[in-house]
């Protein structure tokens, strides 16, 4: 029951909006956690709290910071205030957050990930009307086993020079994350799920992943099941990315191929996702990191995390909402006339902030 009741939230991720979502008064005000993050997450944040103001969407932003505190013993945590927040809530919508390489703090958004058990990592990679990319009529949707593989952080050095670097695959991990992407499936009236793996060569880790698609498999027939070797779905990808419908995989692998998904579509600029956990609980964050090079300068385009908030608006009840947000962005970038740089135009945050506001506000 849980678990239909984390997938139904979904309903309509991306452009159809379900009408069998529990929807809440549409008046009644929710508070949501804003975790505004590093580098251009400051302002990209920003212009997603004027869009939802314009768009008059009853929400109240509780705004956390998760710069990481350490305990006395060392370890590394999420502040106290933010975890929380995020409890309370149970939803929050997420800049990106800057991960020193190599030493310092461990990665915010694997802790995040890890704390709340956002187990489902939902990225949907849909081609956007109008706007130019080698490939139309993209509509698939990436789902990463979020919370072990091979980011589960065990690593040791074994003898100088040599280090080992554990990948975590466990049975009740991949069977739910399997069961989520069928019933996904299902409650997005998808038709296919491929499971993808290299089991050919990670036997038994992958093996595991595998056997428990196959069986979930089983027991959902009317959702039609393939398997495929992760470099066999890049070269498949390339070549025609229509083919897929919902994917799912381990940790590494989703990382990876979810960003290649972005690049179809027009890139990570233009690509939410939502981290969906046990109880309920889930944050919808960009995939796009800090930007550093364009921070502060006005010069982020801050459609991924506006589309996100989408997503979250859905996974609401909020549809209405939601749907008038996207229209407003979908055609705005469609008609390429206030576009920022890296979608190929020259227009400020600011601007395609206010533009998106004037036509939510046309389409009232
Ligand atoms: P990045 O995504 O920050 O930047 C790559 C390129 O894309 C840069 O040229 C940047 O200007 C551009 N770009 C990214 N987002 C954009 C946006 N919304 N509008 C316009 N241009 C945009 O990746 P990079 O440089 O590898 O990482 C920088 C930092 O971000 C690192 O500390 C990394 O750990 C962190 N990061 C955080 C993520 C998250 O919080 N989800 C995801 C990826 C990276």
């Amino acid at each position: 029951m849980a678990l239909r009741a984390e997938v139904r939230s979904l309903l309509g991720t991306w452009r159809h909006v379900n009408s069998l979502h529990k929807r809440p008064s549409s008046s009644e005000a929710h508070t949501v956690t804003l975790i505004p993050g590093d580098g251009i997450g400051p302002e990209i944040s920003a212009a997603v709290v004027r869009i939802f103001d314009a768009a008059k969407v009853p929400i109240h932003w509780e705004e956390r910071n998760v710069t990481p505190v350490q305990s006395p013993a060392g370890k590394w945590m999420i502040p106290h205030n933010a975890k929380c927040s995020m409890e309370k809530n149970k939803l929050g919508l997420k800049g990106p957050l800057k991960t020193p390489v190599a030493a310092g703090h461990p990665s915010m958004n694997l802790l995040l990930r890890k704390t709340f058990d956002l187990y489902a990592n939902v990225r949907p990679c849909v081609s956007i009307a109008g706007y130019r990319t080698p490939y139309t009529d993209v509509n698939l949707v990436t789902i990463r086993e979020n919370t072990e593989g091979e980011y589960s952080g065990i690593e040791h050095v074994i003898v100088d020079g040599v280090v080992q670097s554990i990948k975590l695959i466990t049975e009740g991990a991949s069977k739910r994350v399997a069961e989520f992407a069928f019933e996904f499936a299902r409650q997005n009236q998808r038709g296919t799920v491929t499971a993808v793996h290299k089991a050919n060569i990670m036997r038994l880790s992958d093996g595991l992943f595998l056997k428990k698609c196959r069986e979930v498999a089983e027991n959902n027939k009317d959702i039609k099941f393939n398997e495929m070797y992760l470099d066999t779905v890049c070269l498949n990808m390339v070549q025609d990315p229509t083919q897929f419908d919902v994917l799912v995989m381990p940790n590494l692998y989703g990382d990876i191929l979810s960003d290649l998904c972005a690049g179809l579509v027009g890139g990570l600029g233009v690509t939410p996702s939502g981290n969906i956990g046990a109880n309920g609980l889930a944050i919808f964050e960009s995939v796009h990191g800090t930007a550093p090079d364009i921070a502060g300068k006005d010069l982020a385009n801050p459609t991924a995390l506006l589309l996100s908030a989408v997503m979250m608006l859905r996974h609401m009840g909020l549809g209405q909402h939601a749907a008038r947000i996207e229209k407003a962005c979908f055609d705005m970038i469609s008609d390429g006339k206030v576009l920022t740089s890296d979608l190929g135009g020259k227009s400020k945050c600011s601007e395609f902030t206010r533009e998106i506001c004037n036509r939510v506000l046309d389409l009232e």
